[in-house]
């Protein structure tokens, strides 16, 4: 049997009064989407023939983010946000031809799985019915629409909290948001949906009651975790789904062999992708499209945005943006590796460095306090501490290569464009702008001069010149003598 025809329509024309912000509420983001990005993934396997999503306040914003994620989805703008009755019935009038099933998502309820959107859609086609609700039966049901039933428990309307009596709010099953319509019934009752409720809205719950006053078969599906109906209406609400999703994509992992050291500590983004056994200890962020492969360990203290790290690599207390961590590397502690950076096997980037376009060869070394910029060093180099790369003159930048196995001492300055060609070595405290011919050394240091008994007589009675002073008298005195004769 082929499949009735299906249609997704997602509501998010509202402005999330209560989040207080400028920004949308279903812009808002959560671990690796945002909350709509959230709904259209989960609506997403249920193969609709086409997405509808509902727009109004700050539409521009909403549109453009849905051409990024959802390029296929259509925008239907909502002017004035009439309530979500008004908002469908706007869907389906900018939609005649849609017929079979209308699965309708409120675009603030991030937490909802895949799985249950199909196991609802598959109640209601089962039933034959004009609209099937989800519903979950909570703690605190307070701000949701009720569940209201008949003495036989079949579904007889759907009331908004501010329009229920005392006895209908004591009902703690609730309304989630999210539905299966039959498109025709569905038309139907929208075109004799009232406003006369405390809102002045048309409510698209409504649409139950209109159906089930007139023998059409219409019913529940319950959800078979409330935490998953979980809609967000302020920031404090969105801080504990952000910790439920946390949750979910933690123990996930871990059952597929990540060990995640201090779960309540680590954020992973839906986007990341990590390999069993890579390790990632706590206080640690793996977020967008990053990947951690196996055997690899990541934290404490690192976040790693859009990074890739190789089988077999520690990154420690790192922050990482666009960088490509080659297998068995090490990385920190505090290292700070931006877009364009490349390590390759082995490679080391240690303490306090931080690095941008920048492509270290398989076992090349930056170990200590360093700027690298604009270079491509080679296999096996190794960078001293203190080398800054100086890659901009103020106008435009410059490239440096450090050809394989050369020698940079500490403290030097590369001044870009320049190359150390391979195997040459760098003097510790040059300043080097002229390529260095492979196994040359280059050396750009003055030489030494000792200025005698400049302290004792320029800074007389401070410490360095007392301690000056008891030294030369120990000199006088001692073996410095003999060993002179
Ligand atoms: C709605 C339900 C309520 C349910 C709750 C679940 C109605 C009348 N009530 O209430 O029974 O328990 O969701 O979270 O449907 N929207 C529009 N256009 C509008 C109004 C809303 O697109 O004119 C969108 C919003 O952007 C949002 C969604 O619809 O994504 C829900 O709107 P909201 O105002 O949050 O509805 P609730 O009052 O929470
Ligand atoms: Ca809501």
């Amino acid at each position: 049997m082929s499949q009735a025809p299906r249609t997704v329509v997602v509501l998010a024309a509202g402005e999330g009064k209560r989040m207080k912000s400028a920004t949308p509420k279903v812009l808002h983001p959560l671990l690796g989407r945002t909350l709509v990005g959230h709904v259209l993934s989960a609506a997403a396997p249920a193969g609709a023939d086409r997405t509808i999503v509902v727009v109004g306040h700050k539409a521009e914003q909403v549109e453009a983010h849905l051409a990024e994620v959802a390029p296929a989805a259509t925008p239907v703008l909502q002017a004035q946000q009439n309530g979500t009755g008004h908002a469908v019935r706007l869907a389906l009038e900018a939609a005649p031809e849609v017929t079979g099933t209308v699965v309708v998502l409120n675009g603030d309820v991030p937490l909802l799985r895949a799985e249950t959107v199909s196991s609802l859609i598959e109640a209601h086609e089962s039933g034959a019915r004009g609209a099937t609700v989800l519903a979950a039966e909570v703690g605190n049901p307070s701000g949701l629409g009720r569940i209201v039933r008949d003495a036989a428990g079949n579904l007889e309307r759907i009331v908004e909290e501010r329009d229920a009596s005392a006895e209908v709010r004591a009902i703690r099953e609730i309304n989630a948001g999210i539905y299966a319509f039959d498109a025709a019934s569905l038309r139907e009752a929208l075109s004799k949906l009232s406003t006369d409720n405390d809102q002045g809205e048309e409510y698209l719950t409504d649409v139950f009651g209109i159906l089930a006053s007139v023998g059409h078969p219409v019913g529940v599906f319950v959800a078979p975790d409330a935490d998953e109906t979980l809609g967000c209406n302020d920031r404090a609400e969105l801080a504990s789904l952000r910790a439920l999703m946390r949750d979910r994509v933690n123990e996930a992992w871990m059952r597929a062999g990540v060990s995640i050291l201090d779960p309540s500590t680590t954020w992973i983004d839906v986007t990341a992708r990590l390999e069993p056994d890579a390790e990632i200890d706590q206080n640690s962020q793996l977020l967008g499209e990053t990947t951690v492969a196996a055997g690899a360990i990541v934290g404490p203290d690192t976040t790693l945005i859009d990074s890739t790290v190789g089988a077999g690599a520690v990154v420690l207390r790192t922050h990482s943006i666009g960088a490509e961590i080659g297998a068995e590397a090490t990385v920190g502690p505090f290292s700070f590796l931006r877009p364009g950076t490349r390590l390759g096997r082995k490679a080391k980037v240690g303490g306090f460095v931080e690095t941008k376009n920048a492509e270290l060869g398989d076992g090349a070394k930056v170990p200590h306090l360093s700027y690298v910029g604009d270079a491509t060093i080679g296999a096996k180099a190794n960078i001293g501490a203190g080398t800054i790369f100086a890659n901009y003159d103020g106008v435009t930048k410059s490239h440096t290569t450090v050809g394989e196995a050369a020698f940079v001492g500490s403290d030097t300055v590369l001044i870009a464009p320049v190359e150390i060609e391979p195997g040459a070595y760098v003097a510790a405290g040059s300043a080097i702008q002229k390529d260095v011919p492979a196994g040359s050394l280059g050396v750009t240091r003055a030489p030494q001069r000792n200025v005698e008994n400049w302290v004792t007589r320029r800074r007389a009675g401070t410490v360095s010149a007392e301690a000056a002073e008891r030294a030369i008298a120990r000199k006088d005195e001692g073996g410095e003598v003999s060993t002179a004769v």
